[in-house]
């Protein structure tokens, strides 16, 4: 997939504070990518930089192909951006509004009628149409807002927290209409401090903390290491290369071993005298997996379908693994 968005060593200071350190980021063509951090990570300040608002201190932005320092005209036509604070215009009627900014994009004025009617269709206003914009809800103001940024029809959407302070039903409407943006084959980088907001629609996650992006990668390969870790240690009675075998590449198994521990061996750096130190013959798998009750219990049916002597099946529980800790502590869960 190629990148559409790119960022590169992006930096920027504030004096000594470094607001955005050394972030380099990439959005695929058609993500859905949350961009997910604690407030003051930086999501606001590495948003406003892609979009040309904000001179980086050094490093580079790139959006579809375009330099966000030295082509800003065309990062501009390619986006539709929507900041985290918009100005509140109520002394407009919500038609008005569309029709004053899709002017200010040079939409003439015989296309706009038709235009404004479908971008209201699309957020689901065109029943508030000639309604003023300051008796709105929050969550219609922030679809309103949505339609703003649509109507040049960008095919990149760079959206600021575009579900904040909204109530439940809400956030859903927002997540439905990014998901409906989507299909029509927008690519949606998104800012988010609520972790369950991208495990719900993303495609790709982001994670940024104190100015540093600290994992990045597919929706699934988020929602492995989101799942608890865990290790199972299985002491048999020999034959534990052919458990090895029977249960490398089963589903949620992302690694076996056979534990080098000799009768006898010294406890290991995880502090517990392997089981087997006093049962001549005996050797321990070690599996690290995620999955489910259901799934520890389908290995163990397997091992013992086989005919192969288990004598022993515990497990460890595993935390998240380190630099994930790291990435959510202080992310809402
Ligand atoms: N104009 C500015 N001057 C000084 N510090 C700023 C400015 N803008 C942002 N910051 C600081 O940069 C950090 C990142 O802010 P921001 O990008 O708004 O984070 P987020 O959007 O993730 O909440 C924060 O510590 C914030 O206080
Ligand atoms: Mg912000």
């Amino acid at each position: 997939m190629p990148a559409i968005i790119e960022t590169k060593n992006l930096t920027k200071r504030y004096g000594s504070l470094i607001a955005v350190n050394d972030l380099s980021l990439s959005v695929e063509q058609g993500a859905i990518y949350g961009f997910v951090g604690p407030n003051g990570a930086g999501k606001t300040t590495t948003m406003r930089m892609i979009t040309t608002l904000l001179q980086p201190t050094s490093g580079e932005a790139w959006v579809a192909g375009h330099s966000a320092t030295r082509d800003p005209r065309g990062v501009r036509r390619a986006i539709g951006y929507m900041p985290d604070f918009f100005g509140v215009y109520d002394d407009m009627k919500v038609w008005e509004y569309l029709d004053f900014f899709a002017a200010c994009y040079e939409i003439p004025e015989v296309t706009r009628i038709g235009l404004i009617n479908d971008l209201l269709a699309l957020v689901d206003l065109s029943h508030r149409r000639d309604d003023m914009v300051d008796t709105l809800s929050r969550g219609m103001k922030q679809r309103l807002c949505l339609a703003r940024t649509l109507a040049h029809d960008p095919q990149i959407l760079i959206l600021d927290e575009p579900a904040s302070g909204l109530d439940p039903r809400a956030r859903i409407e927002i997540r439905e209409l990014l998901l409906e943006l989507s299909r029509m084959g927008k690519t949606i980088f998104f800012s988010t401090h609520i972790l369950a907001d991208v495990a719900e629609i993303c495609t790709q996650v982001g994670i940024v903390e104190a100015g540093k992006l600290v994992a990045q990668g597919s929706l699934e390969e988020m929602q492995r290491r989101l799942r608890p870790h865990r290790r199972l240690h299985i002491t048999l009675l020999g034959r534990a290369e052919e458990a090895q075998a029977a249960l490398a590449g089963r589903d949620g198994v992302l690694a076996v071993r056979i534990a080098a521990a000799p009768a006898g061996a010294a406890p290991t750096a995880e502090g517990a005298a392997p089981p087997e130190a006093n049962l001549p013959g005996a050797q321990t798998v070690e599996v690290d997996f995620t999955g489910g009750d259901e799934a520890v219990s389908a290995l163990l049916r397997e091992l013992v379908g086989r005919g192969l002597p288990v004598m022993r099946f515990t497990e460890s529980v595993y935390d998240l693994e380190d630099v994930f800790m790291q990435a959510t502590k202080g992310i809402v869960s």
